[in-house]
């Protein structure tokens, strides 16, 4: 469901927190601080993406400015903003980011029941050429008042608490999934707030697009070759259009919206693919799920994976539902 940007009534991203929070007579709102607190880091790595200020920020890390200042890259900005306000808002234990190689320990004096990891700004291969990136972060909670360790963080999609993007488009634009439905918050600059624009997000049960890195053909399996053969092939039914963006939260948004099949297989290269489990397919195939599409490896959901390593990979198949369980079908065939 669309609604309007100039509504007086409007339901800001806070707003909506609020009323989820007041929903659960138990909720302390430590997730809604939680997730104000990656709207904020969302806010800052938004303005600083679009250049606003930008003499700070072009060159790479520990090169000056023109000010003779040092320059931040914006994946090291946008890693310390998410470190430091996930930290400063007293909900987190333990944070997992692609960027450190290791689990982030919070103080004991900021520590709260809450595990984050989050990829702080995916995509980066296209930030120097303006093409969309983007933020993607999963929630879970911590079972115990333990010391918290990186066991605490190897948790199934299934112990997800809440996941979202941020996509840093032609507009910023905020998907969030508390695991009740899909909603998204389009931010409006004028004000600084991010605004429901799309209520219940759903992702239609078939597509017209398949979105693969095919320079890779050459590495992938039979069952991937024949099943995107078969895509562009008019014998096989209306071949469908190529999209591939090479940022997978534009890919994923664009599937959510307009439907179809986003892939990123194993290759021979690649035997796990490229994407990784904890930080970019577990939320992306939560949130595909909540929008009432499919999320596989090629045999088992994204969300039964039990991760073993915090960096660990996986091959991703995720959309509409006919779409992955067509793809889904033909590599049982070749089982
Ligand atoms: P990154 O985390 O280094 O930015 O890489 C992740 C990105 C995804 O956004 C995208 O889906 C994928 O890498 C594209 O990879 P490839 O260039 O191999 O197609
Ligand atoms: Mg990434």
């Amino acid at each position: 469901t669309q609604q309007t940007l100039d509504d007086a009534n409007c339901i800001t991203l806070t707003r909506y927190f609020l009323t989820e929070q007041k929903k659960y007579k138990e909720a302390t709102g430590e997730l809604t601080q939680l997730l104000n607190s990656v709207q904020t880091a969302v806010k800052v790595i938004s303005s600083a993406v679009r250049r606003a200020g930008f003499t700070q920020l072009f060159g790479t890390v520990g090169e000056t400015n023109v000010q003779g200042e040092e320059v931040k890259k914006l994946d090291v900005l946008s890693n310390e903003l998410f470190i430091n306000m996930l930290k400063s808002s007293y909900t987190t234990a333990l944070l997992i980011s692609e960027e450190n190689e290791t689990i982030i320990e919070v103080e004991p004096d900021k520590k709260g029941k809450y595990i984050v990891a989050f990829d702080p700004l995916d995509g980066s291969s296209n930030i120097d050429c303006l093409v969309s990136v983007g933020s993607i972060f999963t929630i879970m909670k911590k079972e115990d008042n333990s010391i918290p360790t990186v066991e605490d963080a190897l948790k199934p999609g299934t112990k997800v608490v809440a996941a979202g993007y941020a996509l840093y488009g032609s507009a910023t634009m905020m998907v969030i999934s508390v695991g009740n439905g899909v909603h998204g918050f389009m931010l409006d600059p004028s004000i600084g707030e991010f605004i429901l624009i799309e209520k219940d997000m759903r992702v239609p049960p078939k597509g017209k697009i398949y979105s693969i890195n095919e320079g890779y053909t050459h590495m992938w399996d039979d069952a991937v070759k024949e099943y995107i053969s078969n895509k562009k092939d008019p014998a096989k039914g209306s071949p469908y259009n190529a999209r591939y963006i090479g940022s997978m939260v534009a890919d994923v948004h664009r599937t959510i919206k307009y439907g179809g099949i986003f892939i990123y297989p194993a290759t021979s290269a690649s035997p796990k693919g490229k994407l990784r489990l904890l930080y970019e397919c577990i939320p992306m195939a939560f949130i595909m799920t909540q929008a009432g599409g499919l999320a596989s490896n090629g045999k088992i959901p994204i969300l039964d994976i039990k991760p073993t390593a915090i960096h660990e990979r996986t091959p991703i198949y995720l959309g509409s539902k006919d779409d992955v369980q067509e793809v889904l079908d033909v590599i049982k065939k070749h089982d």
